[in-house]
């Protein structure tokens, strides 16, 4: 089976809602129209409404950065899985390492939130990945392995097509360096194999597993070759057009 590329954009706390109509704009002009490849824009909460507007009538998919594992009630500052899709938000990003270095997320709180969002048809984007301190004592393959297992429990498997994970070596996050072809293609194929344990062998062909950490329009072209690299998490260069056009258009030509 073939994958599509996913190429996803996660602004963390970047752009006014202002500035996010003009960069949605420009991405929109540049690689909104094509299908190829499939393009998300994840801006903050405060973009949605206007973002879930300007991308009505094109390609582009709109992503959010978290979610509450919770429907509704007295959760003061979260955002539940209803008011996403209210605004037509198709994925989700969940257990950021962001969120869990910062905002204590664990394994197990992400996955209520990840079983939440495939209650209420949204695509969530699953992250893992090591920390320089695990790498370096040999644990990668150990952490990223427990983290599908924990983080995916109970995850049911007539949504499968809708799960995305995206491997973030937390080294590689912001810093410029990234992983070589060759270590995201190593993790990235420990983590299909634990896919196909965990819910067969179609799942293991049909689920996506981006790639994020300093992708940039330099470096995409290697990892998209990639077998298992199936689009990426892209995170400080998906905040100019130019540069997360230059990613998608690397993707067109894998
Ligand atoms: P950078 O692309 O800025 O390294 O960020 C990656 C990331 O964390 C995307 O979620």
């Amino acid at each position: 089976m073939s994958r599509k590329y996913l190429i996803a954009g996660n602004w963390k706390m970047n752009k006014t809602a202002t500035e996010a109509v003009d960069l949605i704009k420009e991405i929109n002009s540049s690689v909104g129209s094509q299908t190829t490849v499939q393009v998300c824009v994840c801006p903050p909460f405060t973009s949605l409404a206007k973002a879930s507007e300007l991308v009505d009538q094109t390609e582009v998919i709109l992503g959010a950065q978290n979610m509450s594992a919770h429907p509704s009630g007295a959760f003061t500052g979260e955002i539940s899985a209803e008011m996403l899709r209210d605004l037509y938000v198709g994925f989700v990003i969940l257990g950021h390492s962001e969120r869990r270095q910062f905002y204590g997320e664990t394994n197990e709180s992400v996955n209520k939130k990840v079983l939440a969002a495939v209650d209420n048809n949204l695509k969530p984007i699953y992250c893992i990945g090591e920390t320089l301190e695990e790498r370096e004592a040999g644990q990668t393959l150990e952490i990223v392995r427990s983290q599908v297992r924990e983080g995916l429990e109970n995850f049911p498997a007539n949504a499968i097509d809708n799960l995305v994970l995206a491997y973030e070596p937390v080294w590689a996050i912001g810093t410029g360096k990234t992983a070589t072809d060759e270590m995201a293609q190593e993790v990235h194929a420990d983590i299909r194999k634990v896919l196909v344990e965990m819910f067969g062998d179609s799942a293991g062909a049909s689920v996506r597993i981006l790639y994020g950490g300093s992708m940039k329009p330099e470096n995409a072209a290697g990892l998209l070759s990639q077998p298992d690299v199936d689009g990426g998490l892209i995170g400080g260069a998906s905040l100019t057009s130019r540069a997360f056009s230059g990613i998608v258009e690397a993707a067109l030509s894998a």
